[in-house]
């Protein structure tokens, strides 16, 4: 069944913007021999106030051996994301269209943003960062929920040329710091407390902690916005009715501060964000920046555990964002589009907010979650507003699966067209299921692969042309040149299987590590010389697909959330009852992966629930609830080479209980293995 080749629906082919595998070859050739011409074509759609010669368009450097490493797209250009996005949109006769439905969390909450209220509170927003003495080039962190003052935040950065940082709402206190520390953020953006599901989030005070933790480490938040989210949640049916509703946007009571939670206020730093818009001026004019200039920083988890700040710039990322969330998703003018993903993460930023307005596209944004209030929701959002493109994650797709078809039959799905996975290696019965009964079998599933760094989709089928095989990503997107290697970085040909690097930069490729350009280096081009080194494993078969098998270093994937090994052991670690702390992933048939925790203690210290417990709580405050192990297991010793170095590929085989360990002789001590088999918690 799984090698059945599936092919898109004759009907979308038909109106495709590619609709045929010779089409894809020819244009992806072009991509690859003529990068200069092939991107300097999309680029003409959209406002530079100053332009890159042919010469500067595109340059760079992936060889250690040549000097530092770097990525250029359209040097000498000048333009600003917002203006494209917003002004321009607006002028070209959307103004009326609505960008966003918002969907709350509780099903009587919801509203509306067309792009030129969007414009509007942008340009207001901008004029209050301005206020608080943000600049070009400054740092504005967002701790927010998925509420339409997320996107309007991010816009606003780029109206004025700074810099956003978006810290996903279910990280720690200690996790925002960390962030908000490393970028020198100047100003953070939050709101006083969210529900996601039945679950109460009180969002000000994490940020009242994470800002006495930065303080302490002698850097100062200098603002701190909040948006008063939760005197407008819940209120009574009907008060939503129609219209073009504002109910969230800007209707603020003189004191909004809810008397639903005890909220502590700093008075020379806090403000609510409704009383700084009230006076704001409804315009701004756009801040032209460079090419190259910083657009956002995002954090995702590195091997060493000290988290990695991803940097996007202008205008590469924005061509990139643009072209991947056309083709990928085959938007046309009138779809309606949804993408679950929280803006807090990287699918958020370009499949959220980036590529779909730079399509001019109507999206849903959805504040709950799929389970809430009953483990429909998001059929019953598919057909409310009748949604052709969906785009969500495998982990949810099983997680949804297990309860029953019934559930789906209820809804009238026909208005989908694209369904979207991302985030991890969709298995081939999801696969079906999601084809058969989301998309019931007249869609195509774009299984796309990519990564914080790359931006952008770099693997992935394109819906009206690519022939899909379940679990594959089939193909690379334009401008994507993808490679196989072995461990002596020998170029594998045809089939086989490797490490999945990629030859060179496309547009929408990270730029570098905040702050920490040698880090960038050492991480993503020490390991093969000449080429951007991903992570992950890859397939290729017979005719040419890609299939991603997974990461190859000591990271994590648990529900589409990256995060290394050593960040996990190093909290495990500071107990006073660890001594050493070893964590490896297990399969999960939920998260995809969970973790897996091995215990060695202190002298005289037990290990018992009450410390597996502490454990377990530790992460969740430290980390996020996301990341909490599922199992936490005694380890007297742990399978060590002589030199010392932890052999997780042992520790694997006995989280899952094969005995099939493998050679062992690199061993310091081989009696360890068995003792550490006969304490597996269920064994
Ligand atoms: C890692 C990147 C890109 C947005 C979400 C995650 C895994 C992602 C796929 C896919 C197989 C995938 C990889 C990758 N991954 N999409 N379609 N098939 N694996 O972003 O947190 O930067 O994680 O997610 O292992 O390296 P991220």
């Amino acid at each position: 069944m799984a090698d059945r080749i599936y092919y898109p629906n004759a009907e979308l082919a038909r109106t495709a913007y590619c609709n045929s595998v010779e089409q894809y070859k020819q244009m992806h050739e072009k991509s690859i021999k003529h990068p200069e011409e092939f991107w300097g074509e999309i680029a003409k759609q959209f406002y530079w106030e100053t332009t890159s010669s042919n010469d500067k368009f595109f340059s760079y450097n992936f060889n250690r051996n040549d000097g530092d490493i770097f990525i250029k797209w359209m040097e000498g250009a000048s333009t600003n994301i917002s203006f494209n996005l917003l002004d321009k949109n607006v002028k070209c006769g959307n103004g009326d269209k609505i960008a966003f439905y918002w969907e709350g969390n509780d099903i009587e909450d919801y509203s509306r943003l067309t792009y030129r209220k969007l414009l509007e509170e942008t340009c207001k927003f901008a004029n209050v960062l301005k206020s608080k003495g943000v600049q070009k080039g400054d740092r504005v962190a967002i701790y927010m929920p998925m509420i339409l003052e997320l996107p309007i935040a991010m816009l606003a950065c780029t109206r004025i040329g700074a810099v956003h940082s978006v810290i996903f709402a279910g990280y720690s206190s200690d996790s925002l710091a960390e962030r908000v520390l490393d970028s020198k953020a100047k100003v953070l953006l939050t709101a006083d407390g969210v529900w996601r599901g039945p679950k109460f989030l009180n969002l000000k005070s994490i940020c009242d902690q994470a800002m006495a933790k930065v303080k302490s480490h002698d850097h100062k938040v200098e603002s701190c916005i909040v948006v008063s989210h939760l005197r407008r949640v819940t209120s009574p049916p009907g008060s939503t009715s129609d219209g073009e509703k504002t109910k969230n946007i800007n209707n603020g009571t003189t004191n909004g501060r809810s008397n639903e939670m005890n909220l502590s206020w700093d008075d020379d730093r806090d403000c609510w964000w409704h009383e700084e818009m009230e006076d704001a001026e409804a315009s701004c004019y756009p801040v032209w920046v460079a090419a190259e200039d910083p657009l956002f920083i995002l954090y995702t988890s590195g091997s060493t555990g000290k988290p990695k700040g991803v940097l996007h710039t202008t205008a590469g990322y924005l061509i990139y964002a643009a072209t991947t969330f056309k083709y990928v998703f085959d938007y046309k003018p009138n779809d309606i589009y949804w993408c679950t993903a929280d803006i807090g993460w990287i699918t958020g930023h370009t499949y959220v907010v980036y590529g779909p307005l730079a399509n001019a596209a109507t999206s849903v944004l959805f504040e709950g979650t799929p389970f809430y209030p009953q483990n429909d929701r998001y059929w019953s959002v598919i057909e409310k507003y009748k949604v052709s493109q969906f785009y969500t994650a495998p982990t949810a797709i099983r997680s949804l699966m297990k309860f029953g078809d019934d559930l789906i039959k209820k809804y009238n799905l026909r208005s989908l067209k694209v369904l979207g996975s991302v985030g991890e290696p969709i298995n081939s019965e999801a696969w079906l299921w999601f084809y058969n009964l989301i998309g019931q079998g007249k869609c195509s599933i774009a299984d796309t692969f990519w990564q914080t760094e790359t931006g952008g989709h770099v693997i992935t089928p394109l819906p009206g042309a690519t022939p899909m095989k379940p679990g594959s990503a089939t193909f690379p997107f334009f401008g994507v040149l993808p490679e196989l290697l072995d461990e002596d970085g020998k170029i594998i040909e045809g089939e086989g299987e490797g490490y999945l690097v990629f030859r060179q930069p496309w547009p929408g490729m990270m730029r570098s590590l905040y702050g920490n350009h040698e880090r960038f280096e050492t991480a993503y081009f020490d390991k093969f010389n000449g080429f951007y080194c991903t992570g992950d494993g890859a397939r290729r078969d017979a005719d040419g697909y890609f299939w991603v098998t997974g990461r190859i270093d000591d990271m994590l994937n648990v529900s589409g959330h990256l995060m290394s090994t050593a960040e996990v052991e190093s909290v495990l670690a500071e107990h006073t009852a660890v001594a050493e702390a070893a964590v490896v992933s297990k399969p999960h048939p939920i998260k995809g992966q969970c973790l897996y925790c091995f215990i060695t203690t202190n002298e005289g210290k037990n290990f018992d629930k009450q410390l597996q417990d502490e454990l377990k709580k530790k992460i969740r405050e430290r980390i996020g609830p996301f990341a909490q192990p599922d199992v936490v297991q005694h380890a007297p010793g742990l399978p060590k080479t002589r030199s010392g170095k932890i052999m997780r590929r042992i520790l694997r085989k006995i989280a899952i209980g094969d005995r099939n360990v493998g050679d062992t002789s690199t061993l310091a001590d081989e009696s360890v293995v068995d003792l550490l088999f006969q304490l597996r918690p269920n064994a």
